[in-house]
């Protein structure tokens, strides 16, 4: 129940530090170590390329994980939508992988990928909340979200426990080959639930955000590069799903090649810059809309912001970043969607699970 909270959105937005720790919990040894089903160790180790099937903001979650996958246990990956794959397969490796992430595990589109590759003799893992539903139970191996249930349409604690259970595969996967990493997800994580902590106390300074840039507007955009260009196209998901502002999630280099057409005085244009690699290039985007007028407002993390940016998020590692930058792109969209009176967590035209082709 949703107890003192007026939305559910908001209560699961809320319970992502608790999530993250449970997580921690049920993936470490009393070694302190990873705690991995040993046949799921195996067949990371055993492909030759993981195939991610995902729809929504499941598929926005894929997308990290192909980057955690590919640096951190160096094993290719690719990211399908549901939808697009199951009529339209690419050619595959010799030993592909299949990894579905689905919160329901119910989502039709999934289901039919997965039911065609189990029979062409594919092994499938499938990443969900709901560890006896229809995917799990279709699949050779479930690894557990332990989200608790997700009650709102607008998926705000699975994403988040998705990419940390990714993170730990990732781990898993790459201590098994023997490639030396400086990164314990376990610690990591921990760090980033204090962040996330200390990022749902800092609701009012959110909500004035929300106000600030969305109060009026019609359309939003968001930017990013990498990783943050994924998570830019998560959070321009949540706004459109529930304020039903039109918002689209853009790399920062490809806004000159069409895109920045739709700047006008006061479009609002949200940029991320938790990545090291390409704060100097975001930045840059970010001149190029002001210089057309955009109302640009500026999430980076602690140790990469500069002057004027208008939202820090604490410091944690760079490809946990999502975990992090996420937060307040959730809270913004709620907040968007309540000031316009809508119904956060029944969004019109949706379901909660998508058990439709
Ligand atoms: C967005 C949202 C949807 C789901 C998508 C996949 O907030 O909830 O985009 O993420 O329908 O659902 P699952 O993860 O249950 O397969």
């Amino acid at each position: 129940e949703k107890g003192t909270y007026p939305h559910f959105m908001l209560k699961e937005i809320d319970e992502q530090p608790l999530v993250i720790r449970k997580i921690v919990q049920e993936y470490r040894n009393e070694q302190d170590q990873i705690k991995l089903d040993t046949d799921i160790r195996q067949a990371m180790l055993d492909t030759d390329r993981v195939y991610i099937i995902a729809a929504g903001t499941s598929y926005h979650a894929g997308l990290v994980g192909k980057q955690m996958i590919e640096k951190l246990a160096n094993v290719p990956v690719e990211v399908h939508v549901a939808s697009e794959f199951s009529y339209n397969m690419p050619l595959l490796s010799e030993k592909p992988l299949f990894i579905f992430i689905s919160q329901s595990g119910e989502t039709a589109d999934s289901r039919s990928v997965l039911v065609q590759v189990k029979k062409m003799g594919h092994p499938a893992l499938t990443v969900t909340n709901v560890p006896g539903s229809t995917l799990s139970r279709e699949s050779d191996y479930t690894l557990h979200l332990h989200a608790g249930p997700e009650i709102a349409v607008a998926s705000t604690k699975a994403y988040t426990a998705q990419i940390s259970v990714l993170a730990i595969l990732a781990v898993d996967t790459a201590r098994a080959k023997g490639i030396e990493l400086d990164f314990d997800p376990l610690q990591e994580l921990a760090i980033v639930s204090s962040a996330m902590e200390t990022l749902c106390d800092q609701k009012e300074e959110i909500e004035k955000i929300a106000s600030d840039f969305l109060e009026t507007t019609r359309n939003a955009f968001f930017i990013g590069r990498g990783i943050d260009y994924y998570v830019s196209q998560e959070g321009a998901l949540k706004l459109k799903e529930i304020s039903y502002i039109q918002a689209e999630g853009f790399a920062g280099g490809e806004l000159k090649h069409g895109t920045i057409a739709l700047i006008e005085d006061g479009t609002p244009v949200f940029a991320l810059a938790t990545q090291e690699n390409v704060n100097y290039s975001i930045r840059a985007n970010v001149q190029e809309v002001v210089a057309r007028g955009a109302n640009a407002c500026i999430i980076s993390m602690e140790g990469l912001d500069q002057e004027n940016d208008t939202f820090v998020v604490p410091k944690v590692h760079e490809l946990l970043a999502p975990l992090v930058s996420v937060v307040p792109m959730q809270l913004i969209a709620y907040y968007a969607a309540l000031h316009r009176d809508c119904d956060v967590d029944k969004p019109r035209n949706l379901a909660k699970s998508v058990t439709v082709e």
